[in-house]
């Protein structure tokens, strides 16, 4: 996150003497990616976060291909995946390659009895239905419907939710999520012609410290293992900290799409990027006003990317037989476009409703199962 954020007490200067009312000191911790180079804050802790019990089963939960290569345009319908109690066990990866992890969940319970960190990727959480808070060491973020919430790698968190109705469309990616280079100045604040800027984002609040010892269970996940730790101080222990590197909020709502006078290009629908993906956010908006225009897209050659997009809302232009919760996937190699009569009918309309969060990826994505479970069959003929 380009921008510096503090919250509860730190001390005046870093790696000094900071201490508690009984004259101990507080333990300071730096929480920073990339070596010593990337992003990073300094957090204060009530106790050592050091303080392993024990460690107890590990659980193997890394994705096996049911499809290696695939050439097959898909559709998958998101929300044939079932609700399940743990927000863990809910998620269910769909597609996947060394870069990148999507993933779809339906959880329905609040984690309350174990905390959760993600030790090898960082998580972008897009709330497709539900709400409630994103409860970390570093402070709180409530959740609504349109969010997305980037956590990330290492960072430990709860999430709390509202009701037992909830759909998340996750990306767990192995490289660093920032938002787009091309928006932000040398300094890294976002310039006039970015789509958001700061003051659209969700940072984290109310911070607590909880003084508490006892026997606190952390699952790490870490390379496709799931890491059953046991602590000795509550996890969530933090006085103050401040920096760069922290989890965060934005609302697709928030996002204002860049319109011209004939199509644009994907690019412009950009939210986020990383070294192997990039995530764009498609949002209602004007269609092209040249007289002559044609809002629909032109067939495209992704040739360099395999495209996922998951419908959130409203009719998709380009589509037939589109509903919430699929997720279209259109592999590298072949070209794809819009179905046969959407092209014509999408001359003379004026605007869109439609909301999806689209994922390209570099390298090509394999199926899972589950992916198997809930794909149509028949998509890749749906042109004819
Ligand atoms: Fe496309």
């Amino acid at each position: 996150m380009p921008l510096y954020h503090k919250l509860g007490a730190i001390p005046q200067k870093r790696h000094t003497q900071f201490r508690k009312k009984d004259g101990s000191l507080h333990y300071e911790q730096l929480f920073g990616t990339i070596g010593f180079d990337g992003m990073s804050s300094l957090l204060y802790h009530l106790h050592r976060p050091t303080q392993v019990k024990e460690v107890g089963k590990t659980l193997d939960v890394a994705p096996r291909a049911a499809v290696e290569y695939n050439i097959k345009s898909r559709l998958l319908k998101g929300l044939e995946v079932r609700p399940e109690d743990d927000y863990l066990q809910s998620r269910k990866t769909v597609l996947f390659n060394s870069d990148v992890h999507i993933v779809l969940a339906a959880p329905q319970e609040s984690m309350t009895d174990y905390f959760y960190k993600n030790a090898d990727a960082d998580e972008l959480l897009f709330v497709h239905e539900g709400g409630g808070t994103l409860k970390t060491l570093m402070g709180d973020i409530d959740f609504e419907y349109g969010d997305y919430l980037l956590i990330p790698r290492g960072m430990i968190y709860q999430i709390h939710f509202d009701t037992p109705n909830n759909r998340l469309f996750i990306t767990e990616s192995y490289h660093p999520i920032y938002t787009p280079k091309r928006y932000r100045n040398w300094f890294g604040q976002h310039l006039e012609h970015s789509p958001f800027c700061e003051r659209d984002f969700k940072l984290p609040q109310n911070l607590k410290a909880h003084d508490e010892k006892g026997d606190f269970v952390i699952k790490v996940k870490k390379q496709g293992q799931l890491h059953h730790m046991v602590y000795a101080t509550h996890p969530f222990d933090v006085v103050g900290w401040d920096g760069y590197n922290f989890p965060y909020g934005f609302s697709i709502h928030n996002f204002e799409p860049i319109t011209g006078r004939v199509h644009q290009p994907p690019p412009v629908h950009q939210t986020f990027e990383t070294s192997a993906f990039v995530v764009c956010s498609f949002c209602p908006r004007l269609y092209d006003y040249h007289p002559e225009a044609i809002p629909a897209p032109y067939n495209h050659s992704n040739i360099d990317s395999d495209e996922v997009l998951y419908y959130v809302d409203g009719d998709f232009m380009s589509r037939k037989g589109i509903d919430k919760g699929y997720i279209s996937l259109h592999p590298a190699g072949i070209p794809h476009g819009p179905h046969p009569g959407t092209y014509e009918a999408s001359i003379g309309k004026k605007g869109t409703e439609e909301l999806a969060v689209m994922v390209d990826t570099f390298k090509p994505l394999q199926l899972t199962q589950a992916a198997l479970d809930i794909d149509d069959g028949t998509y890749y003929q749906s042109w004819l």
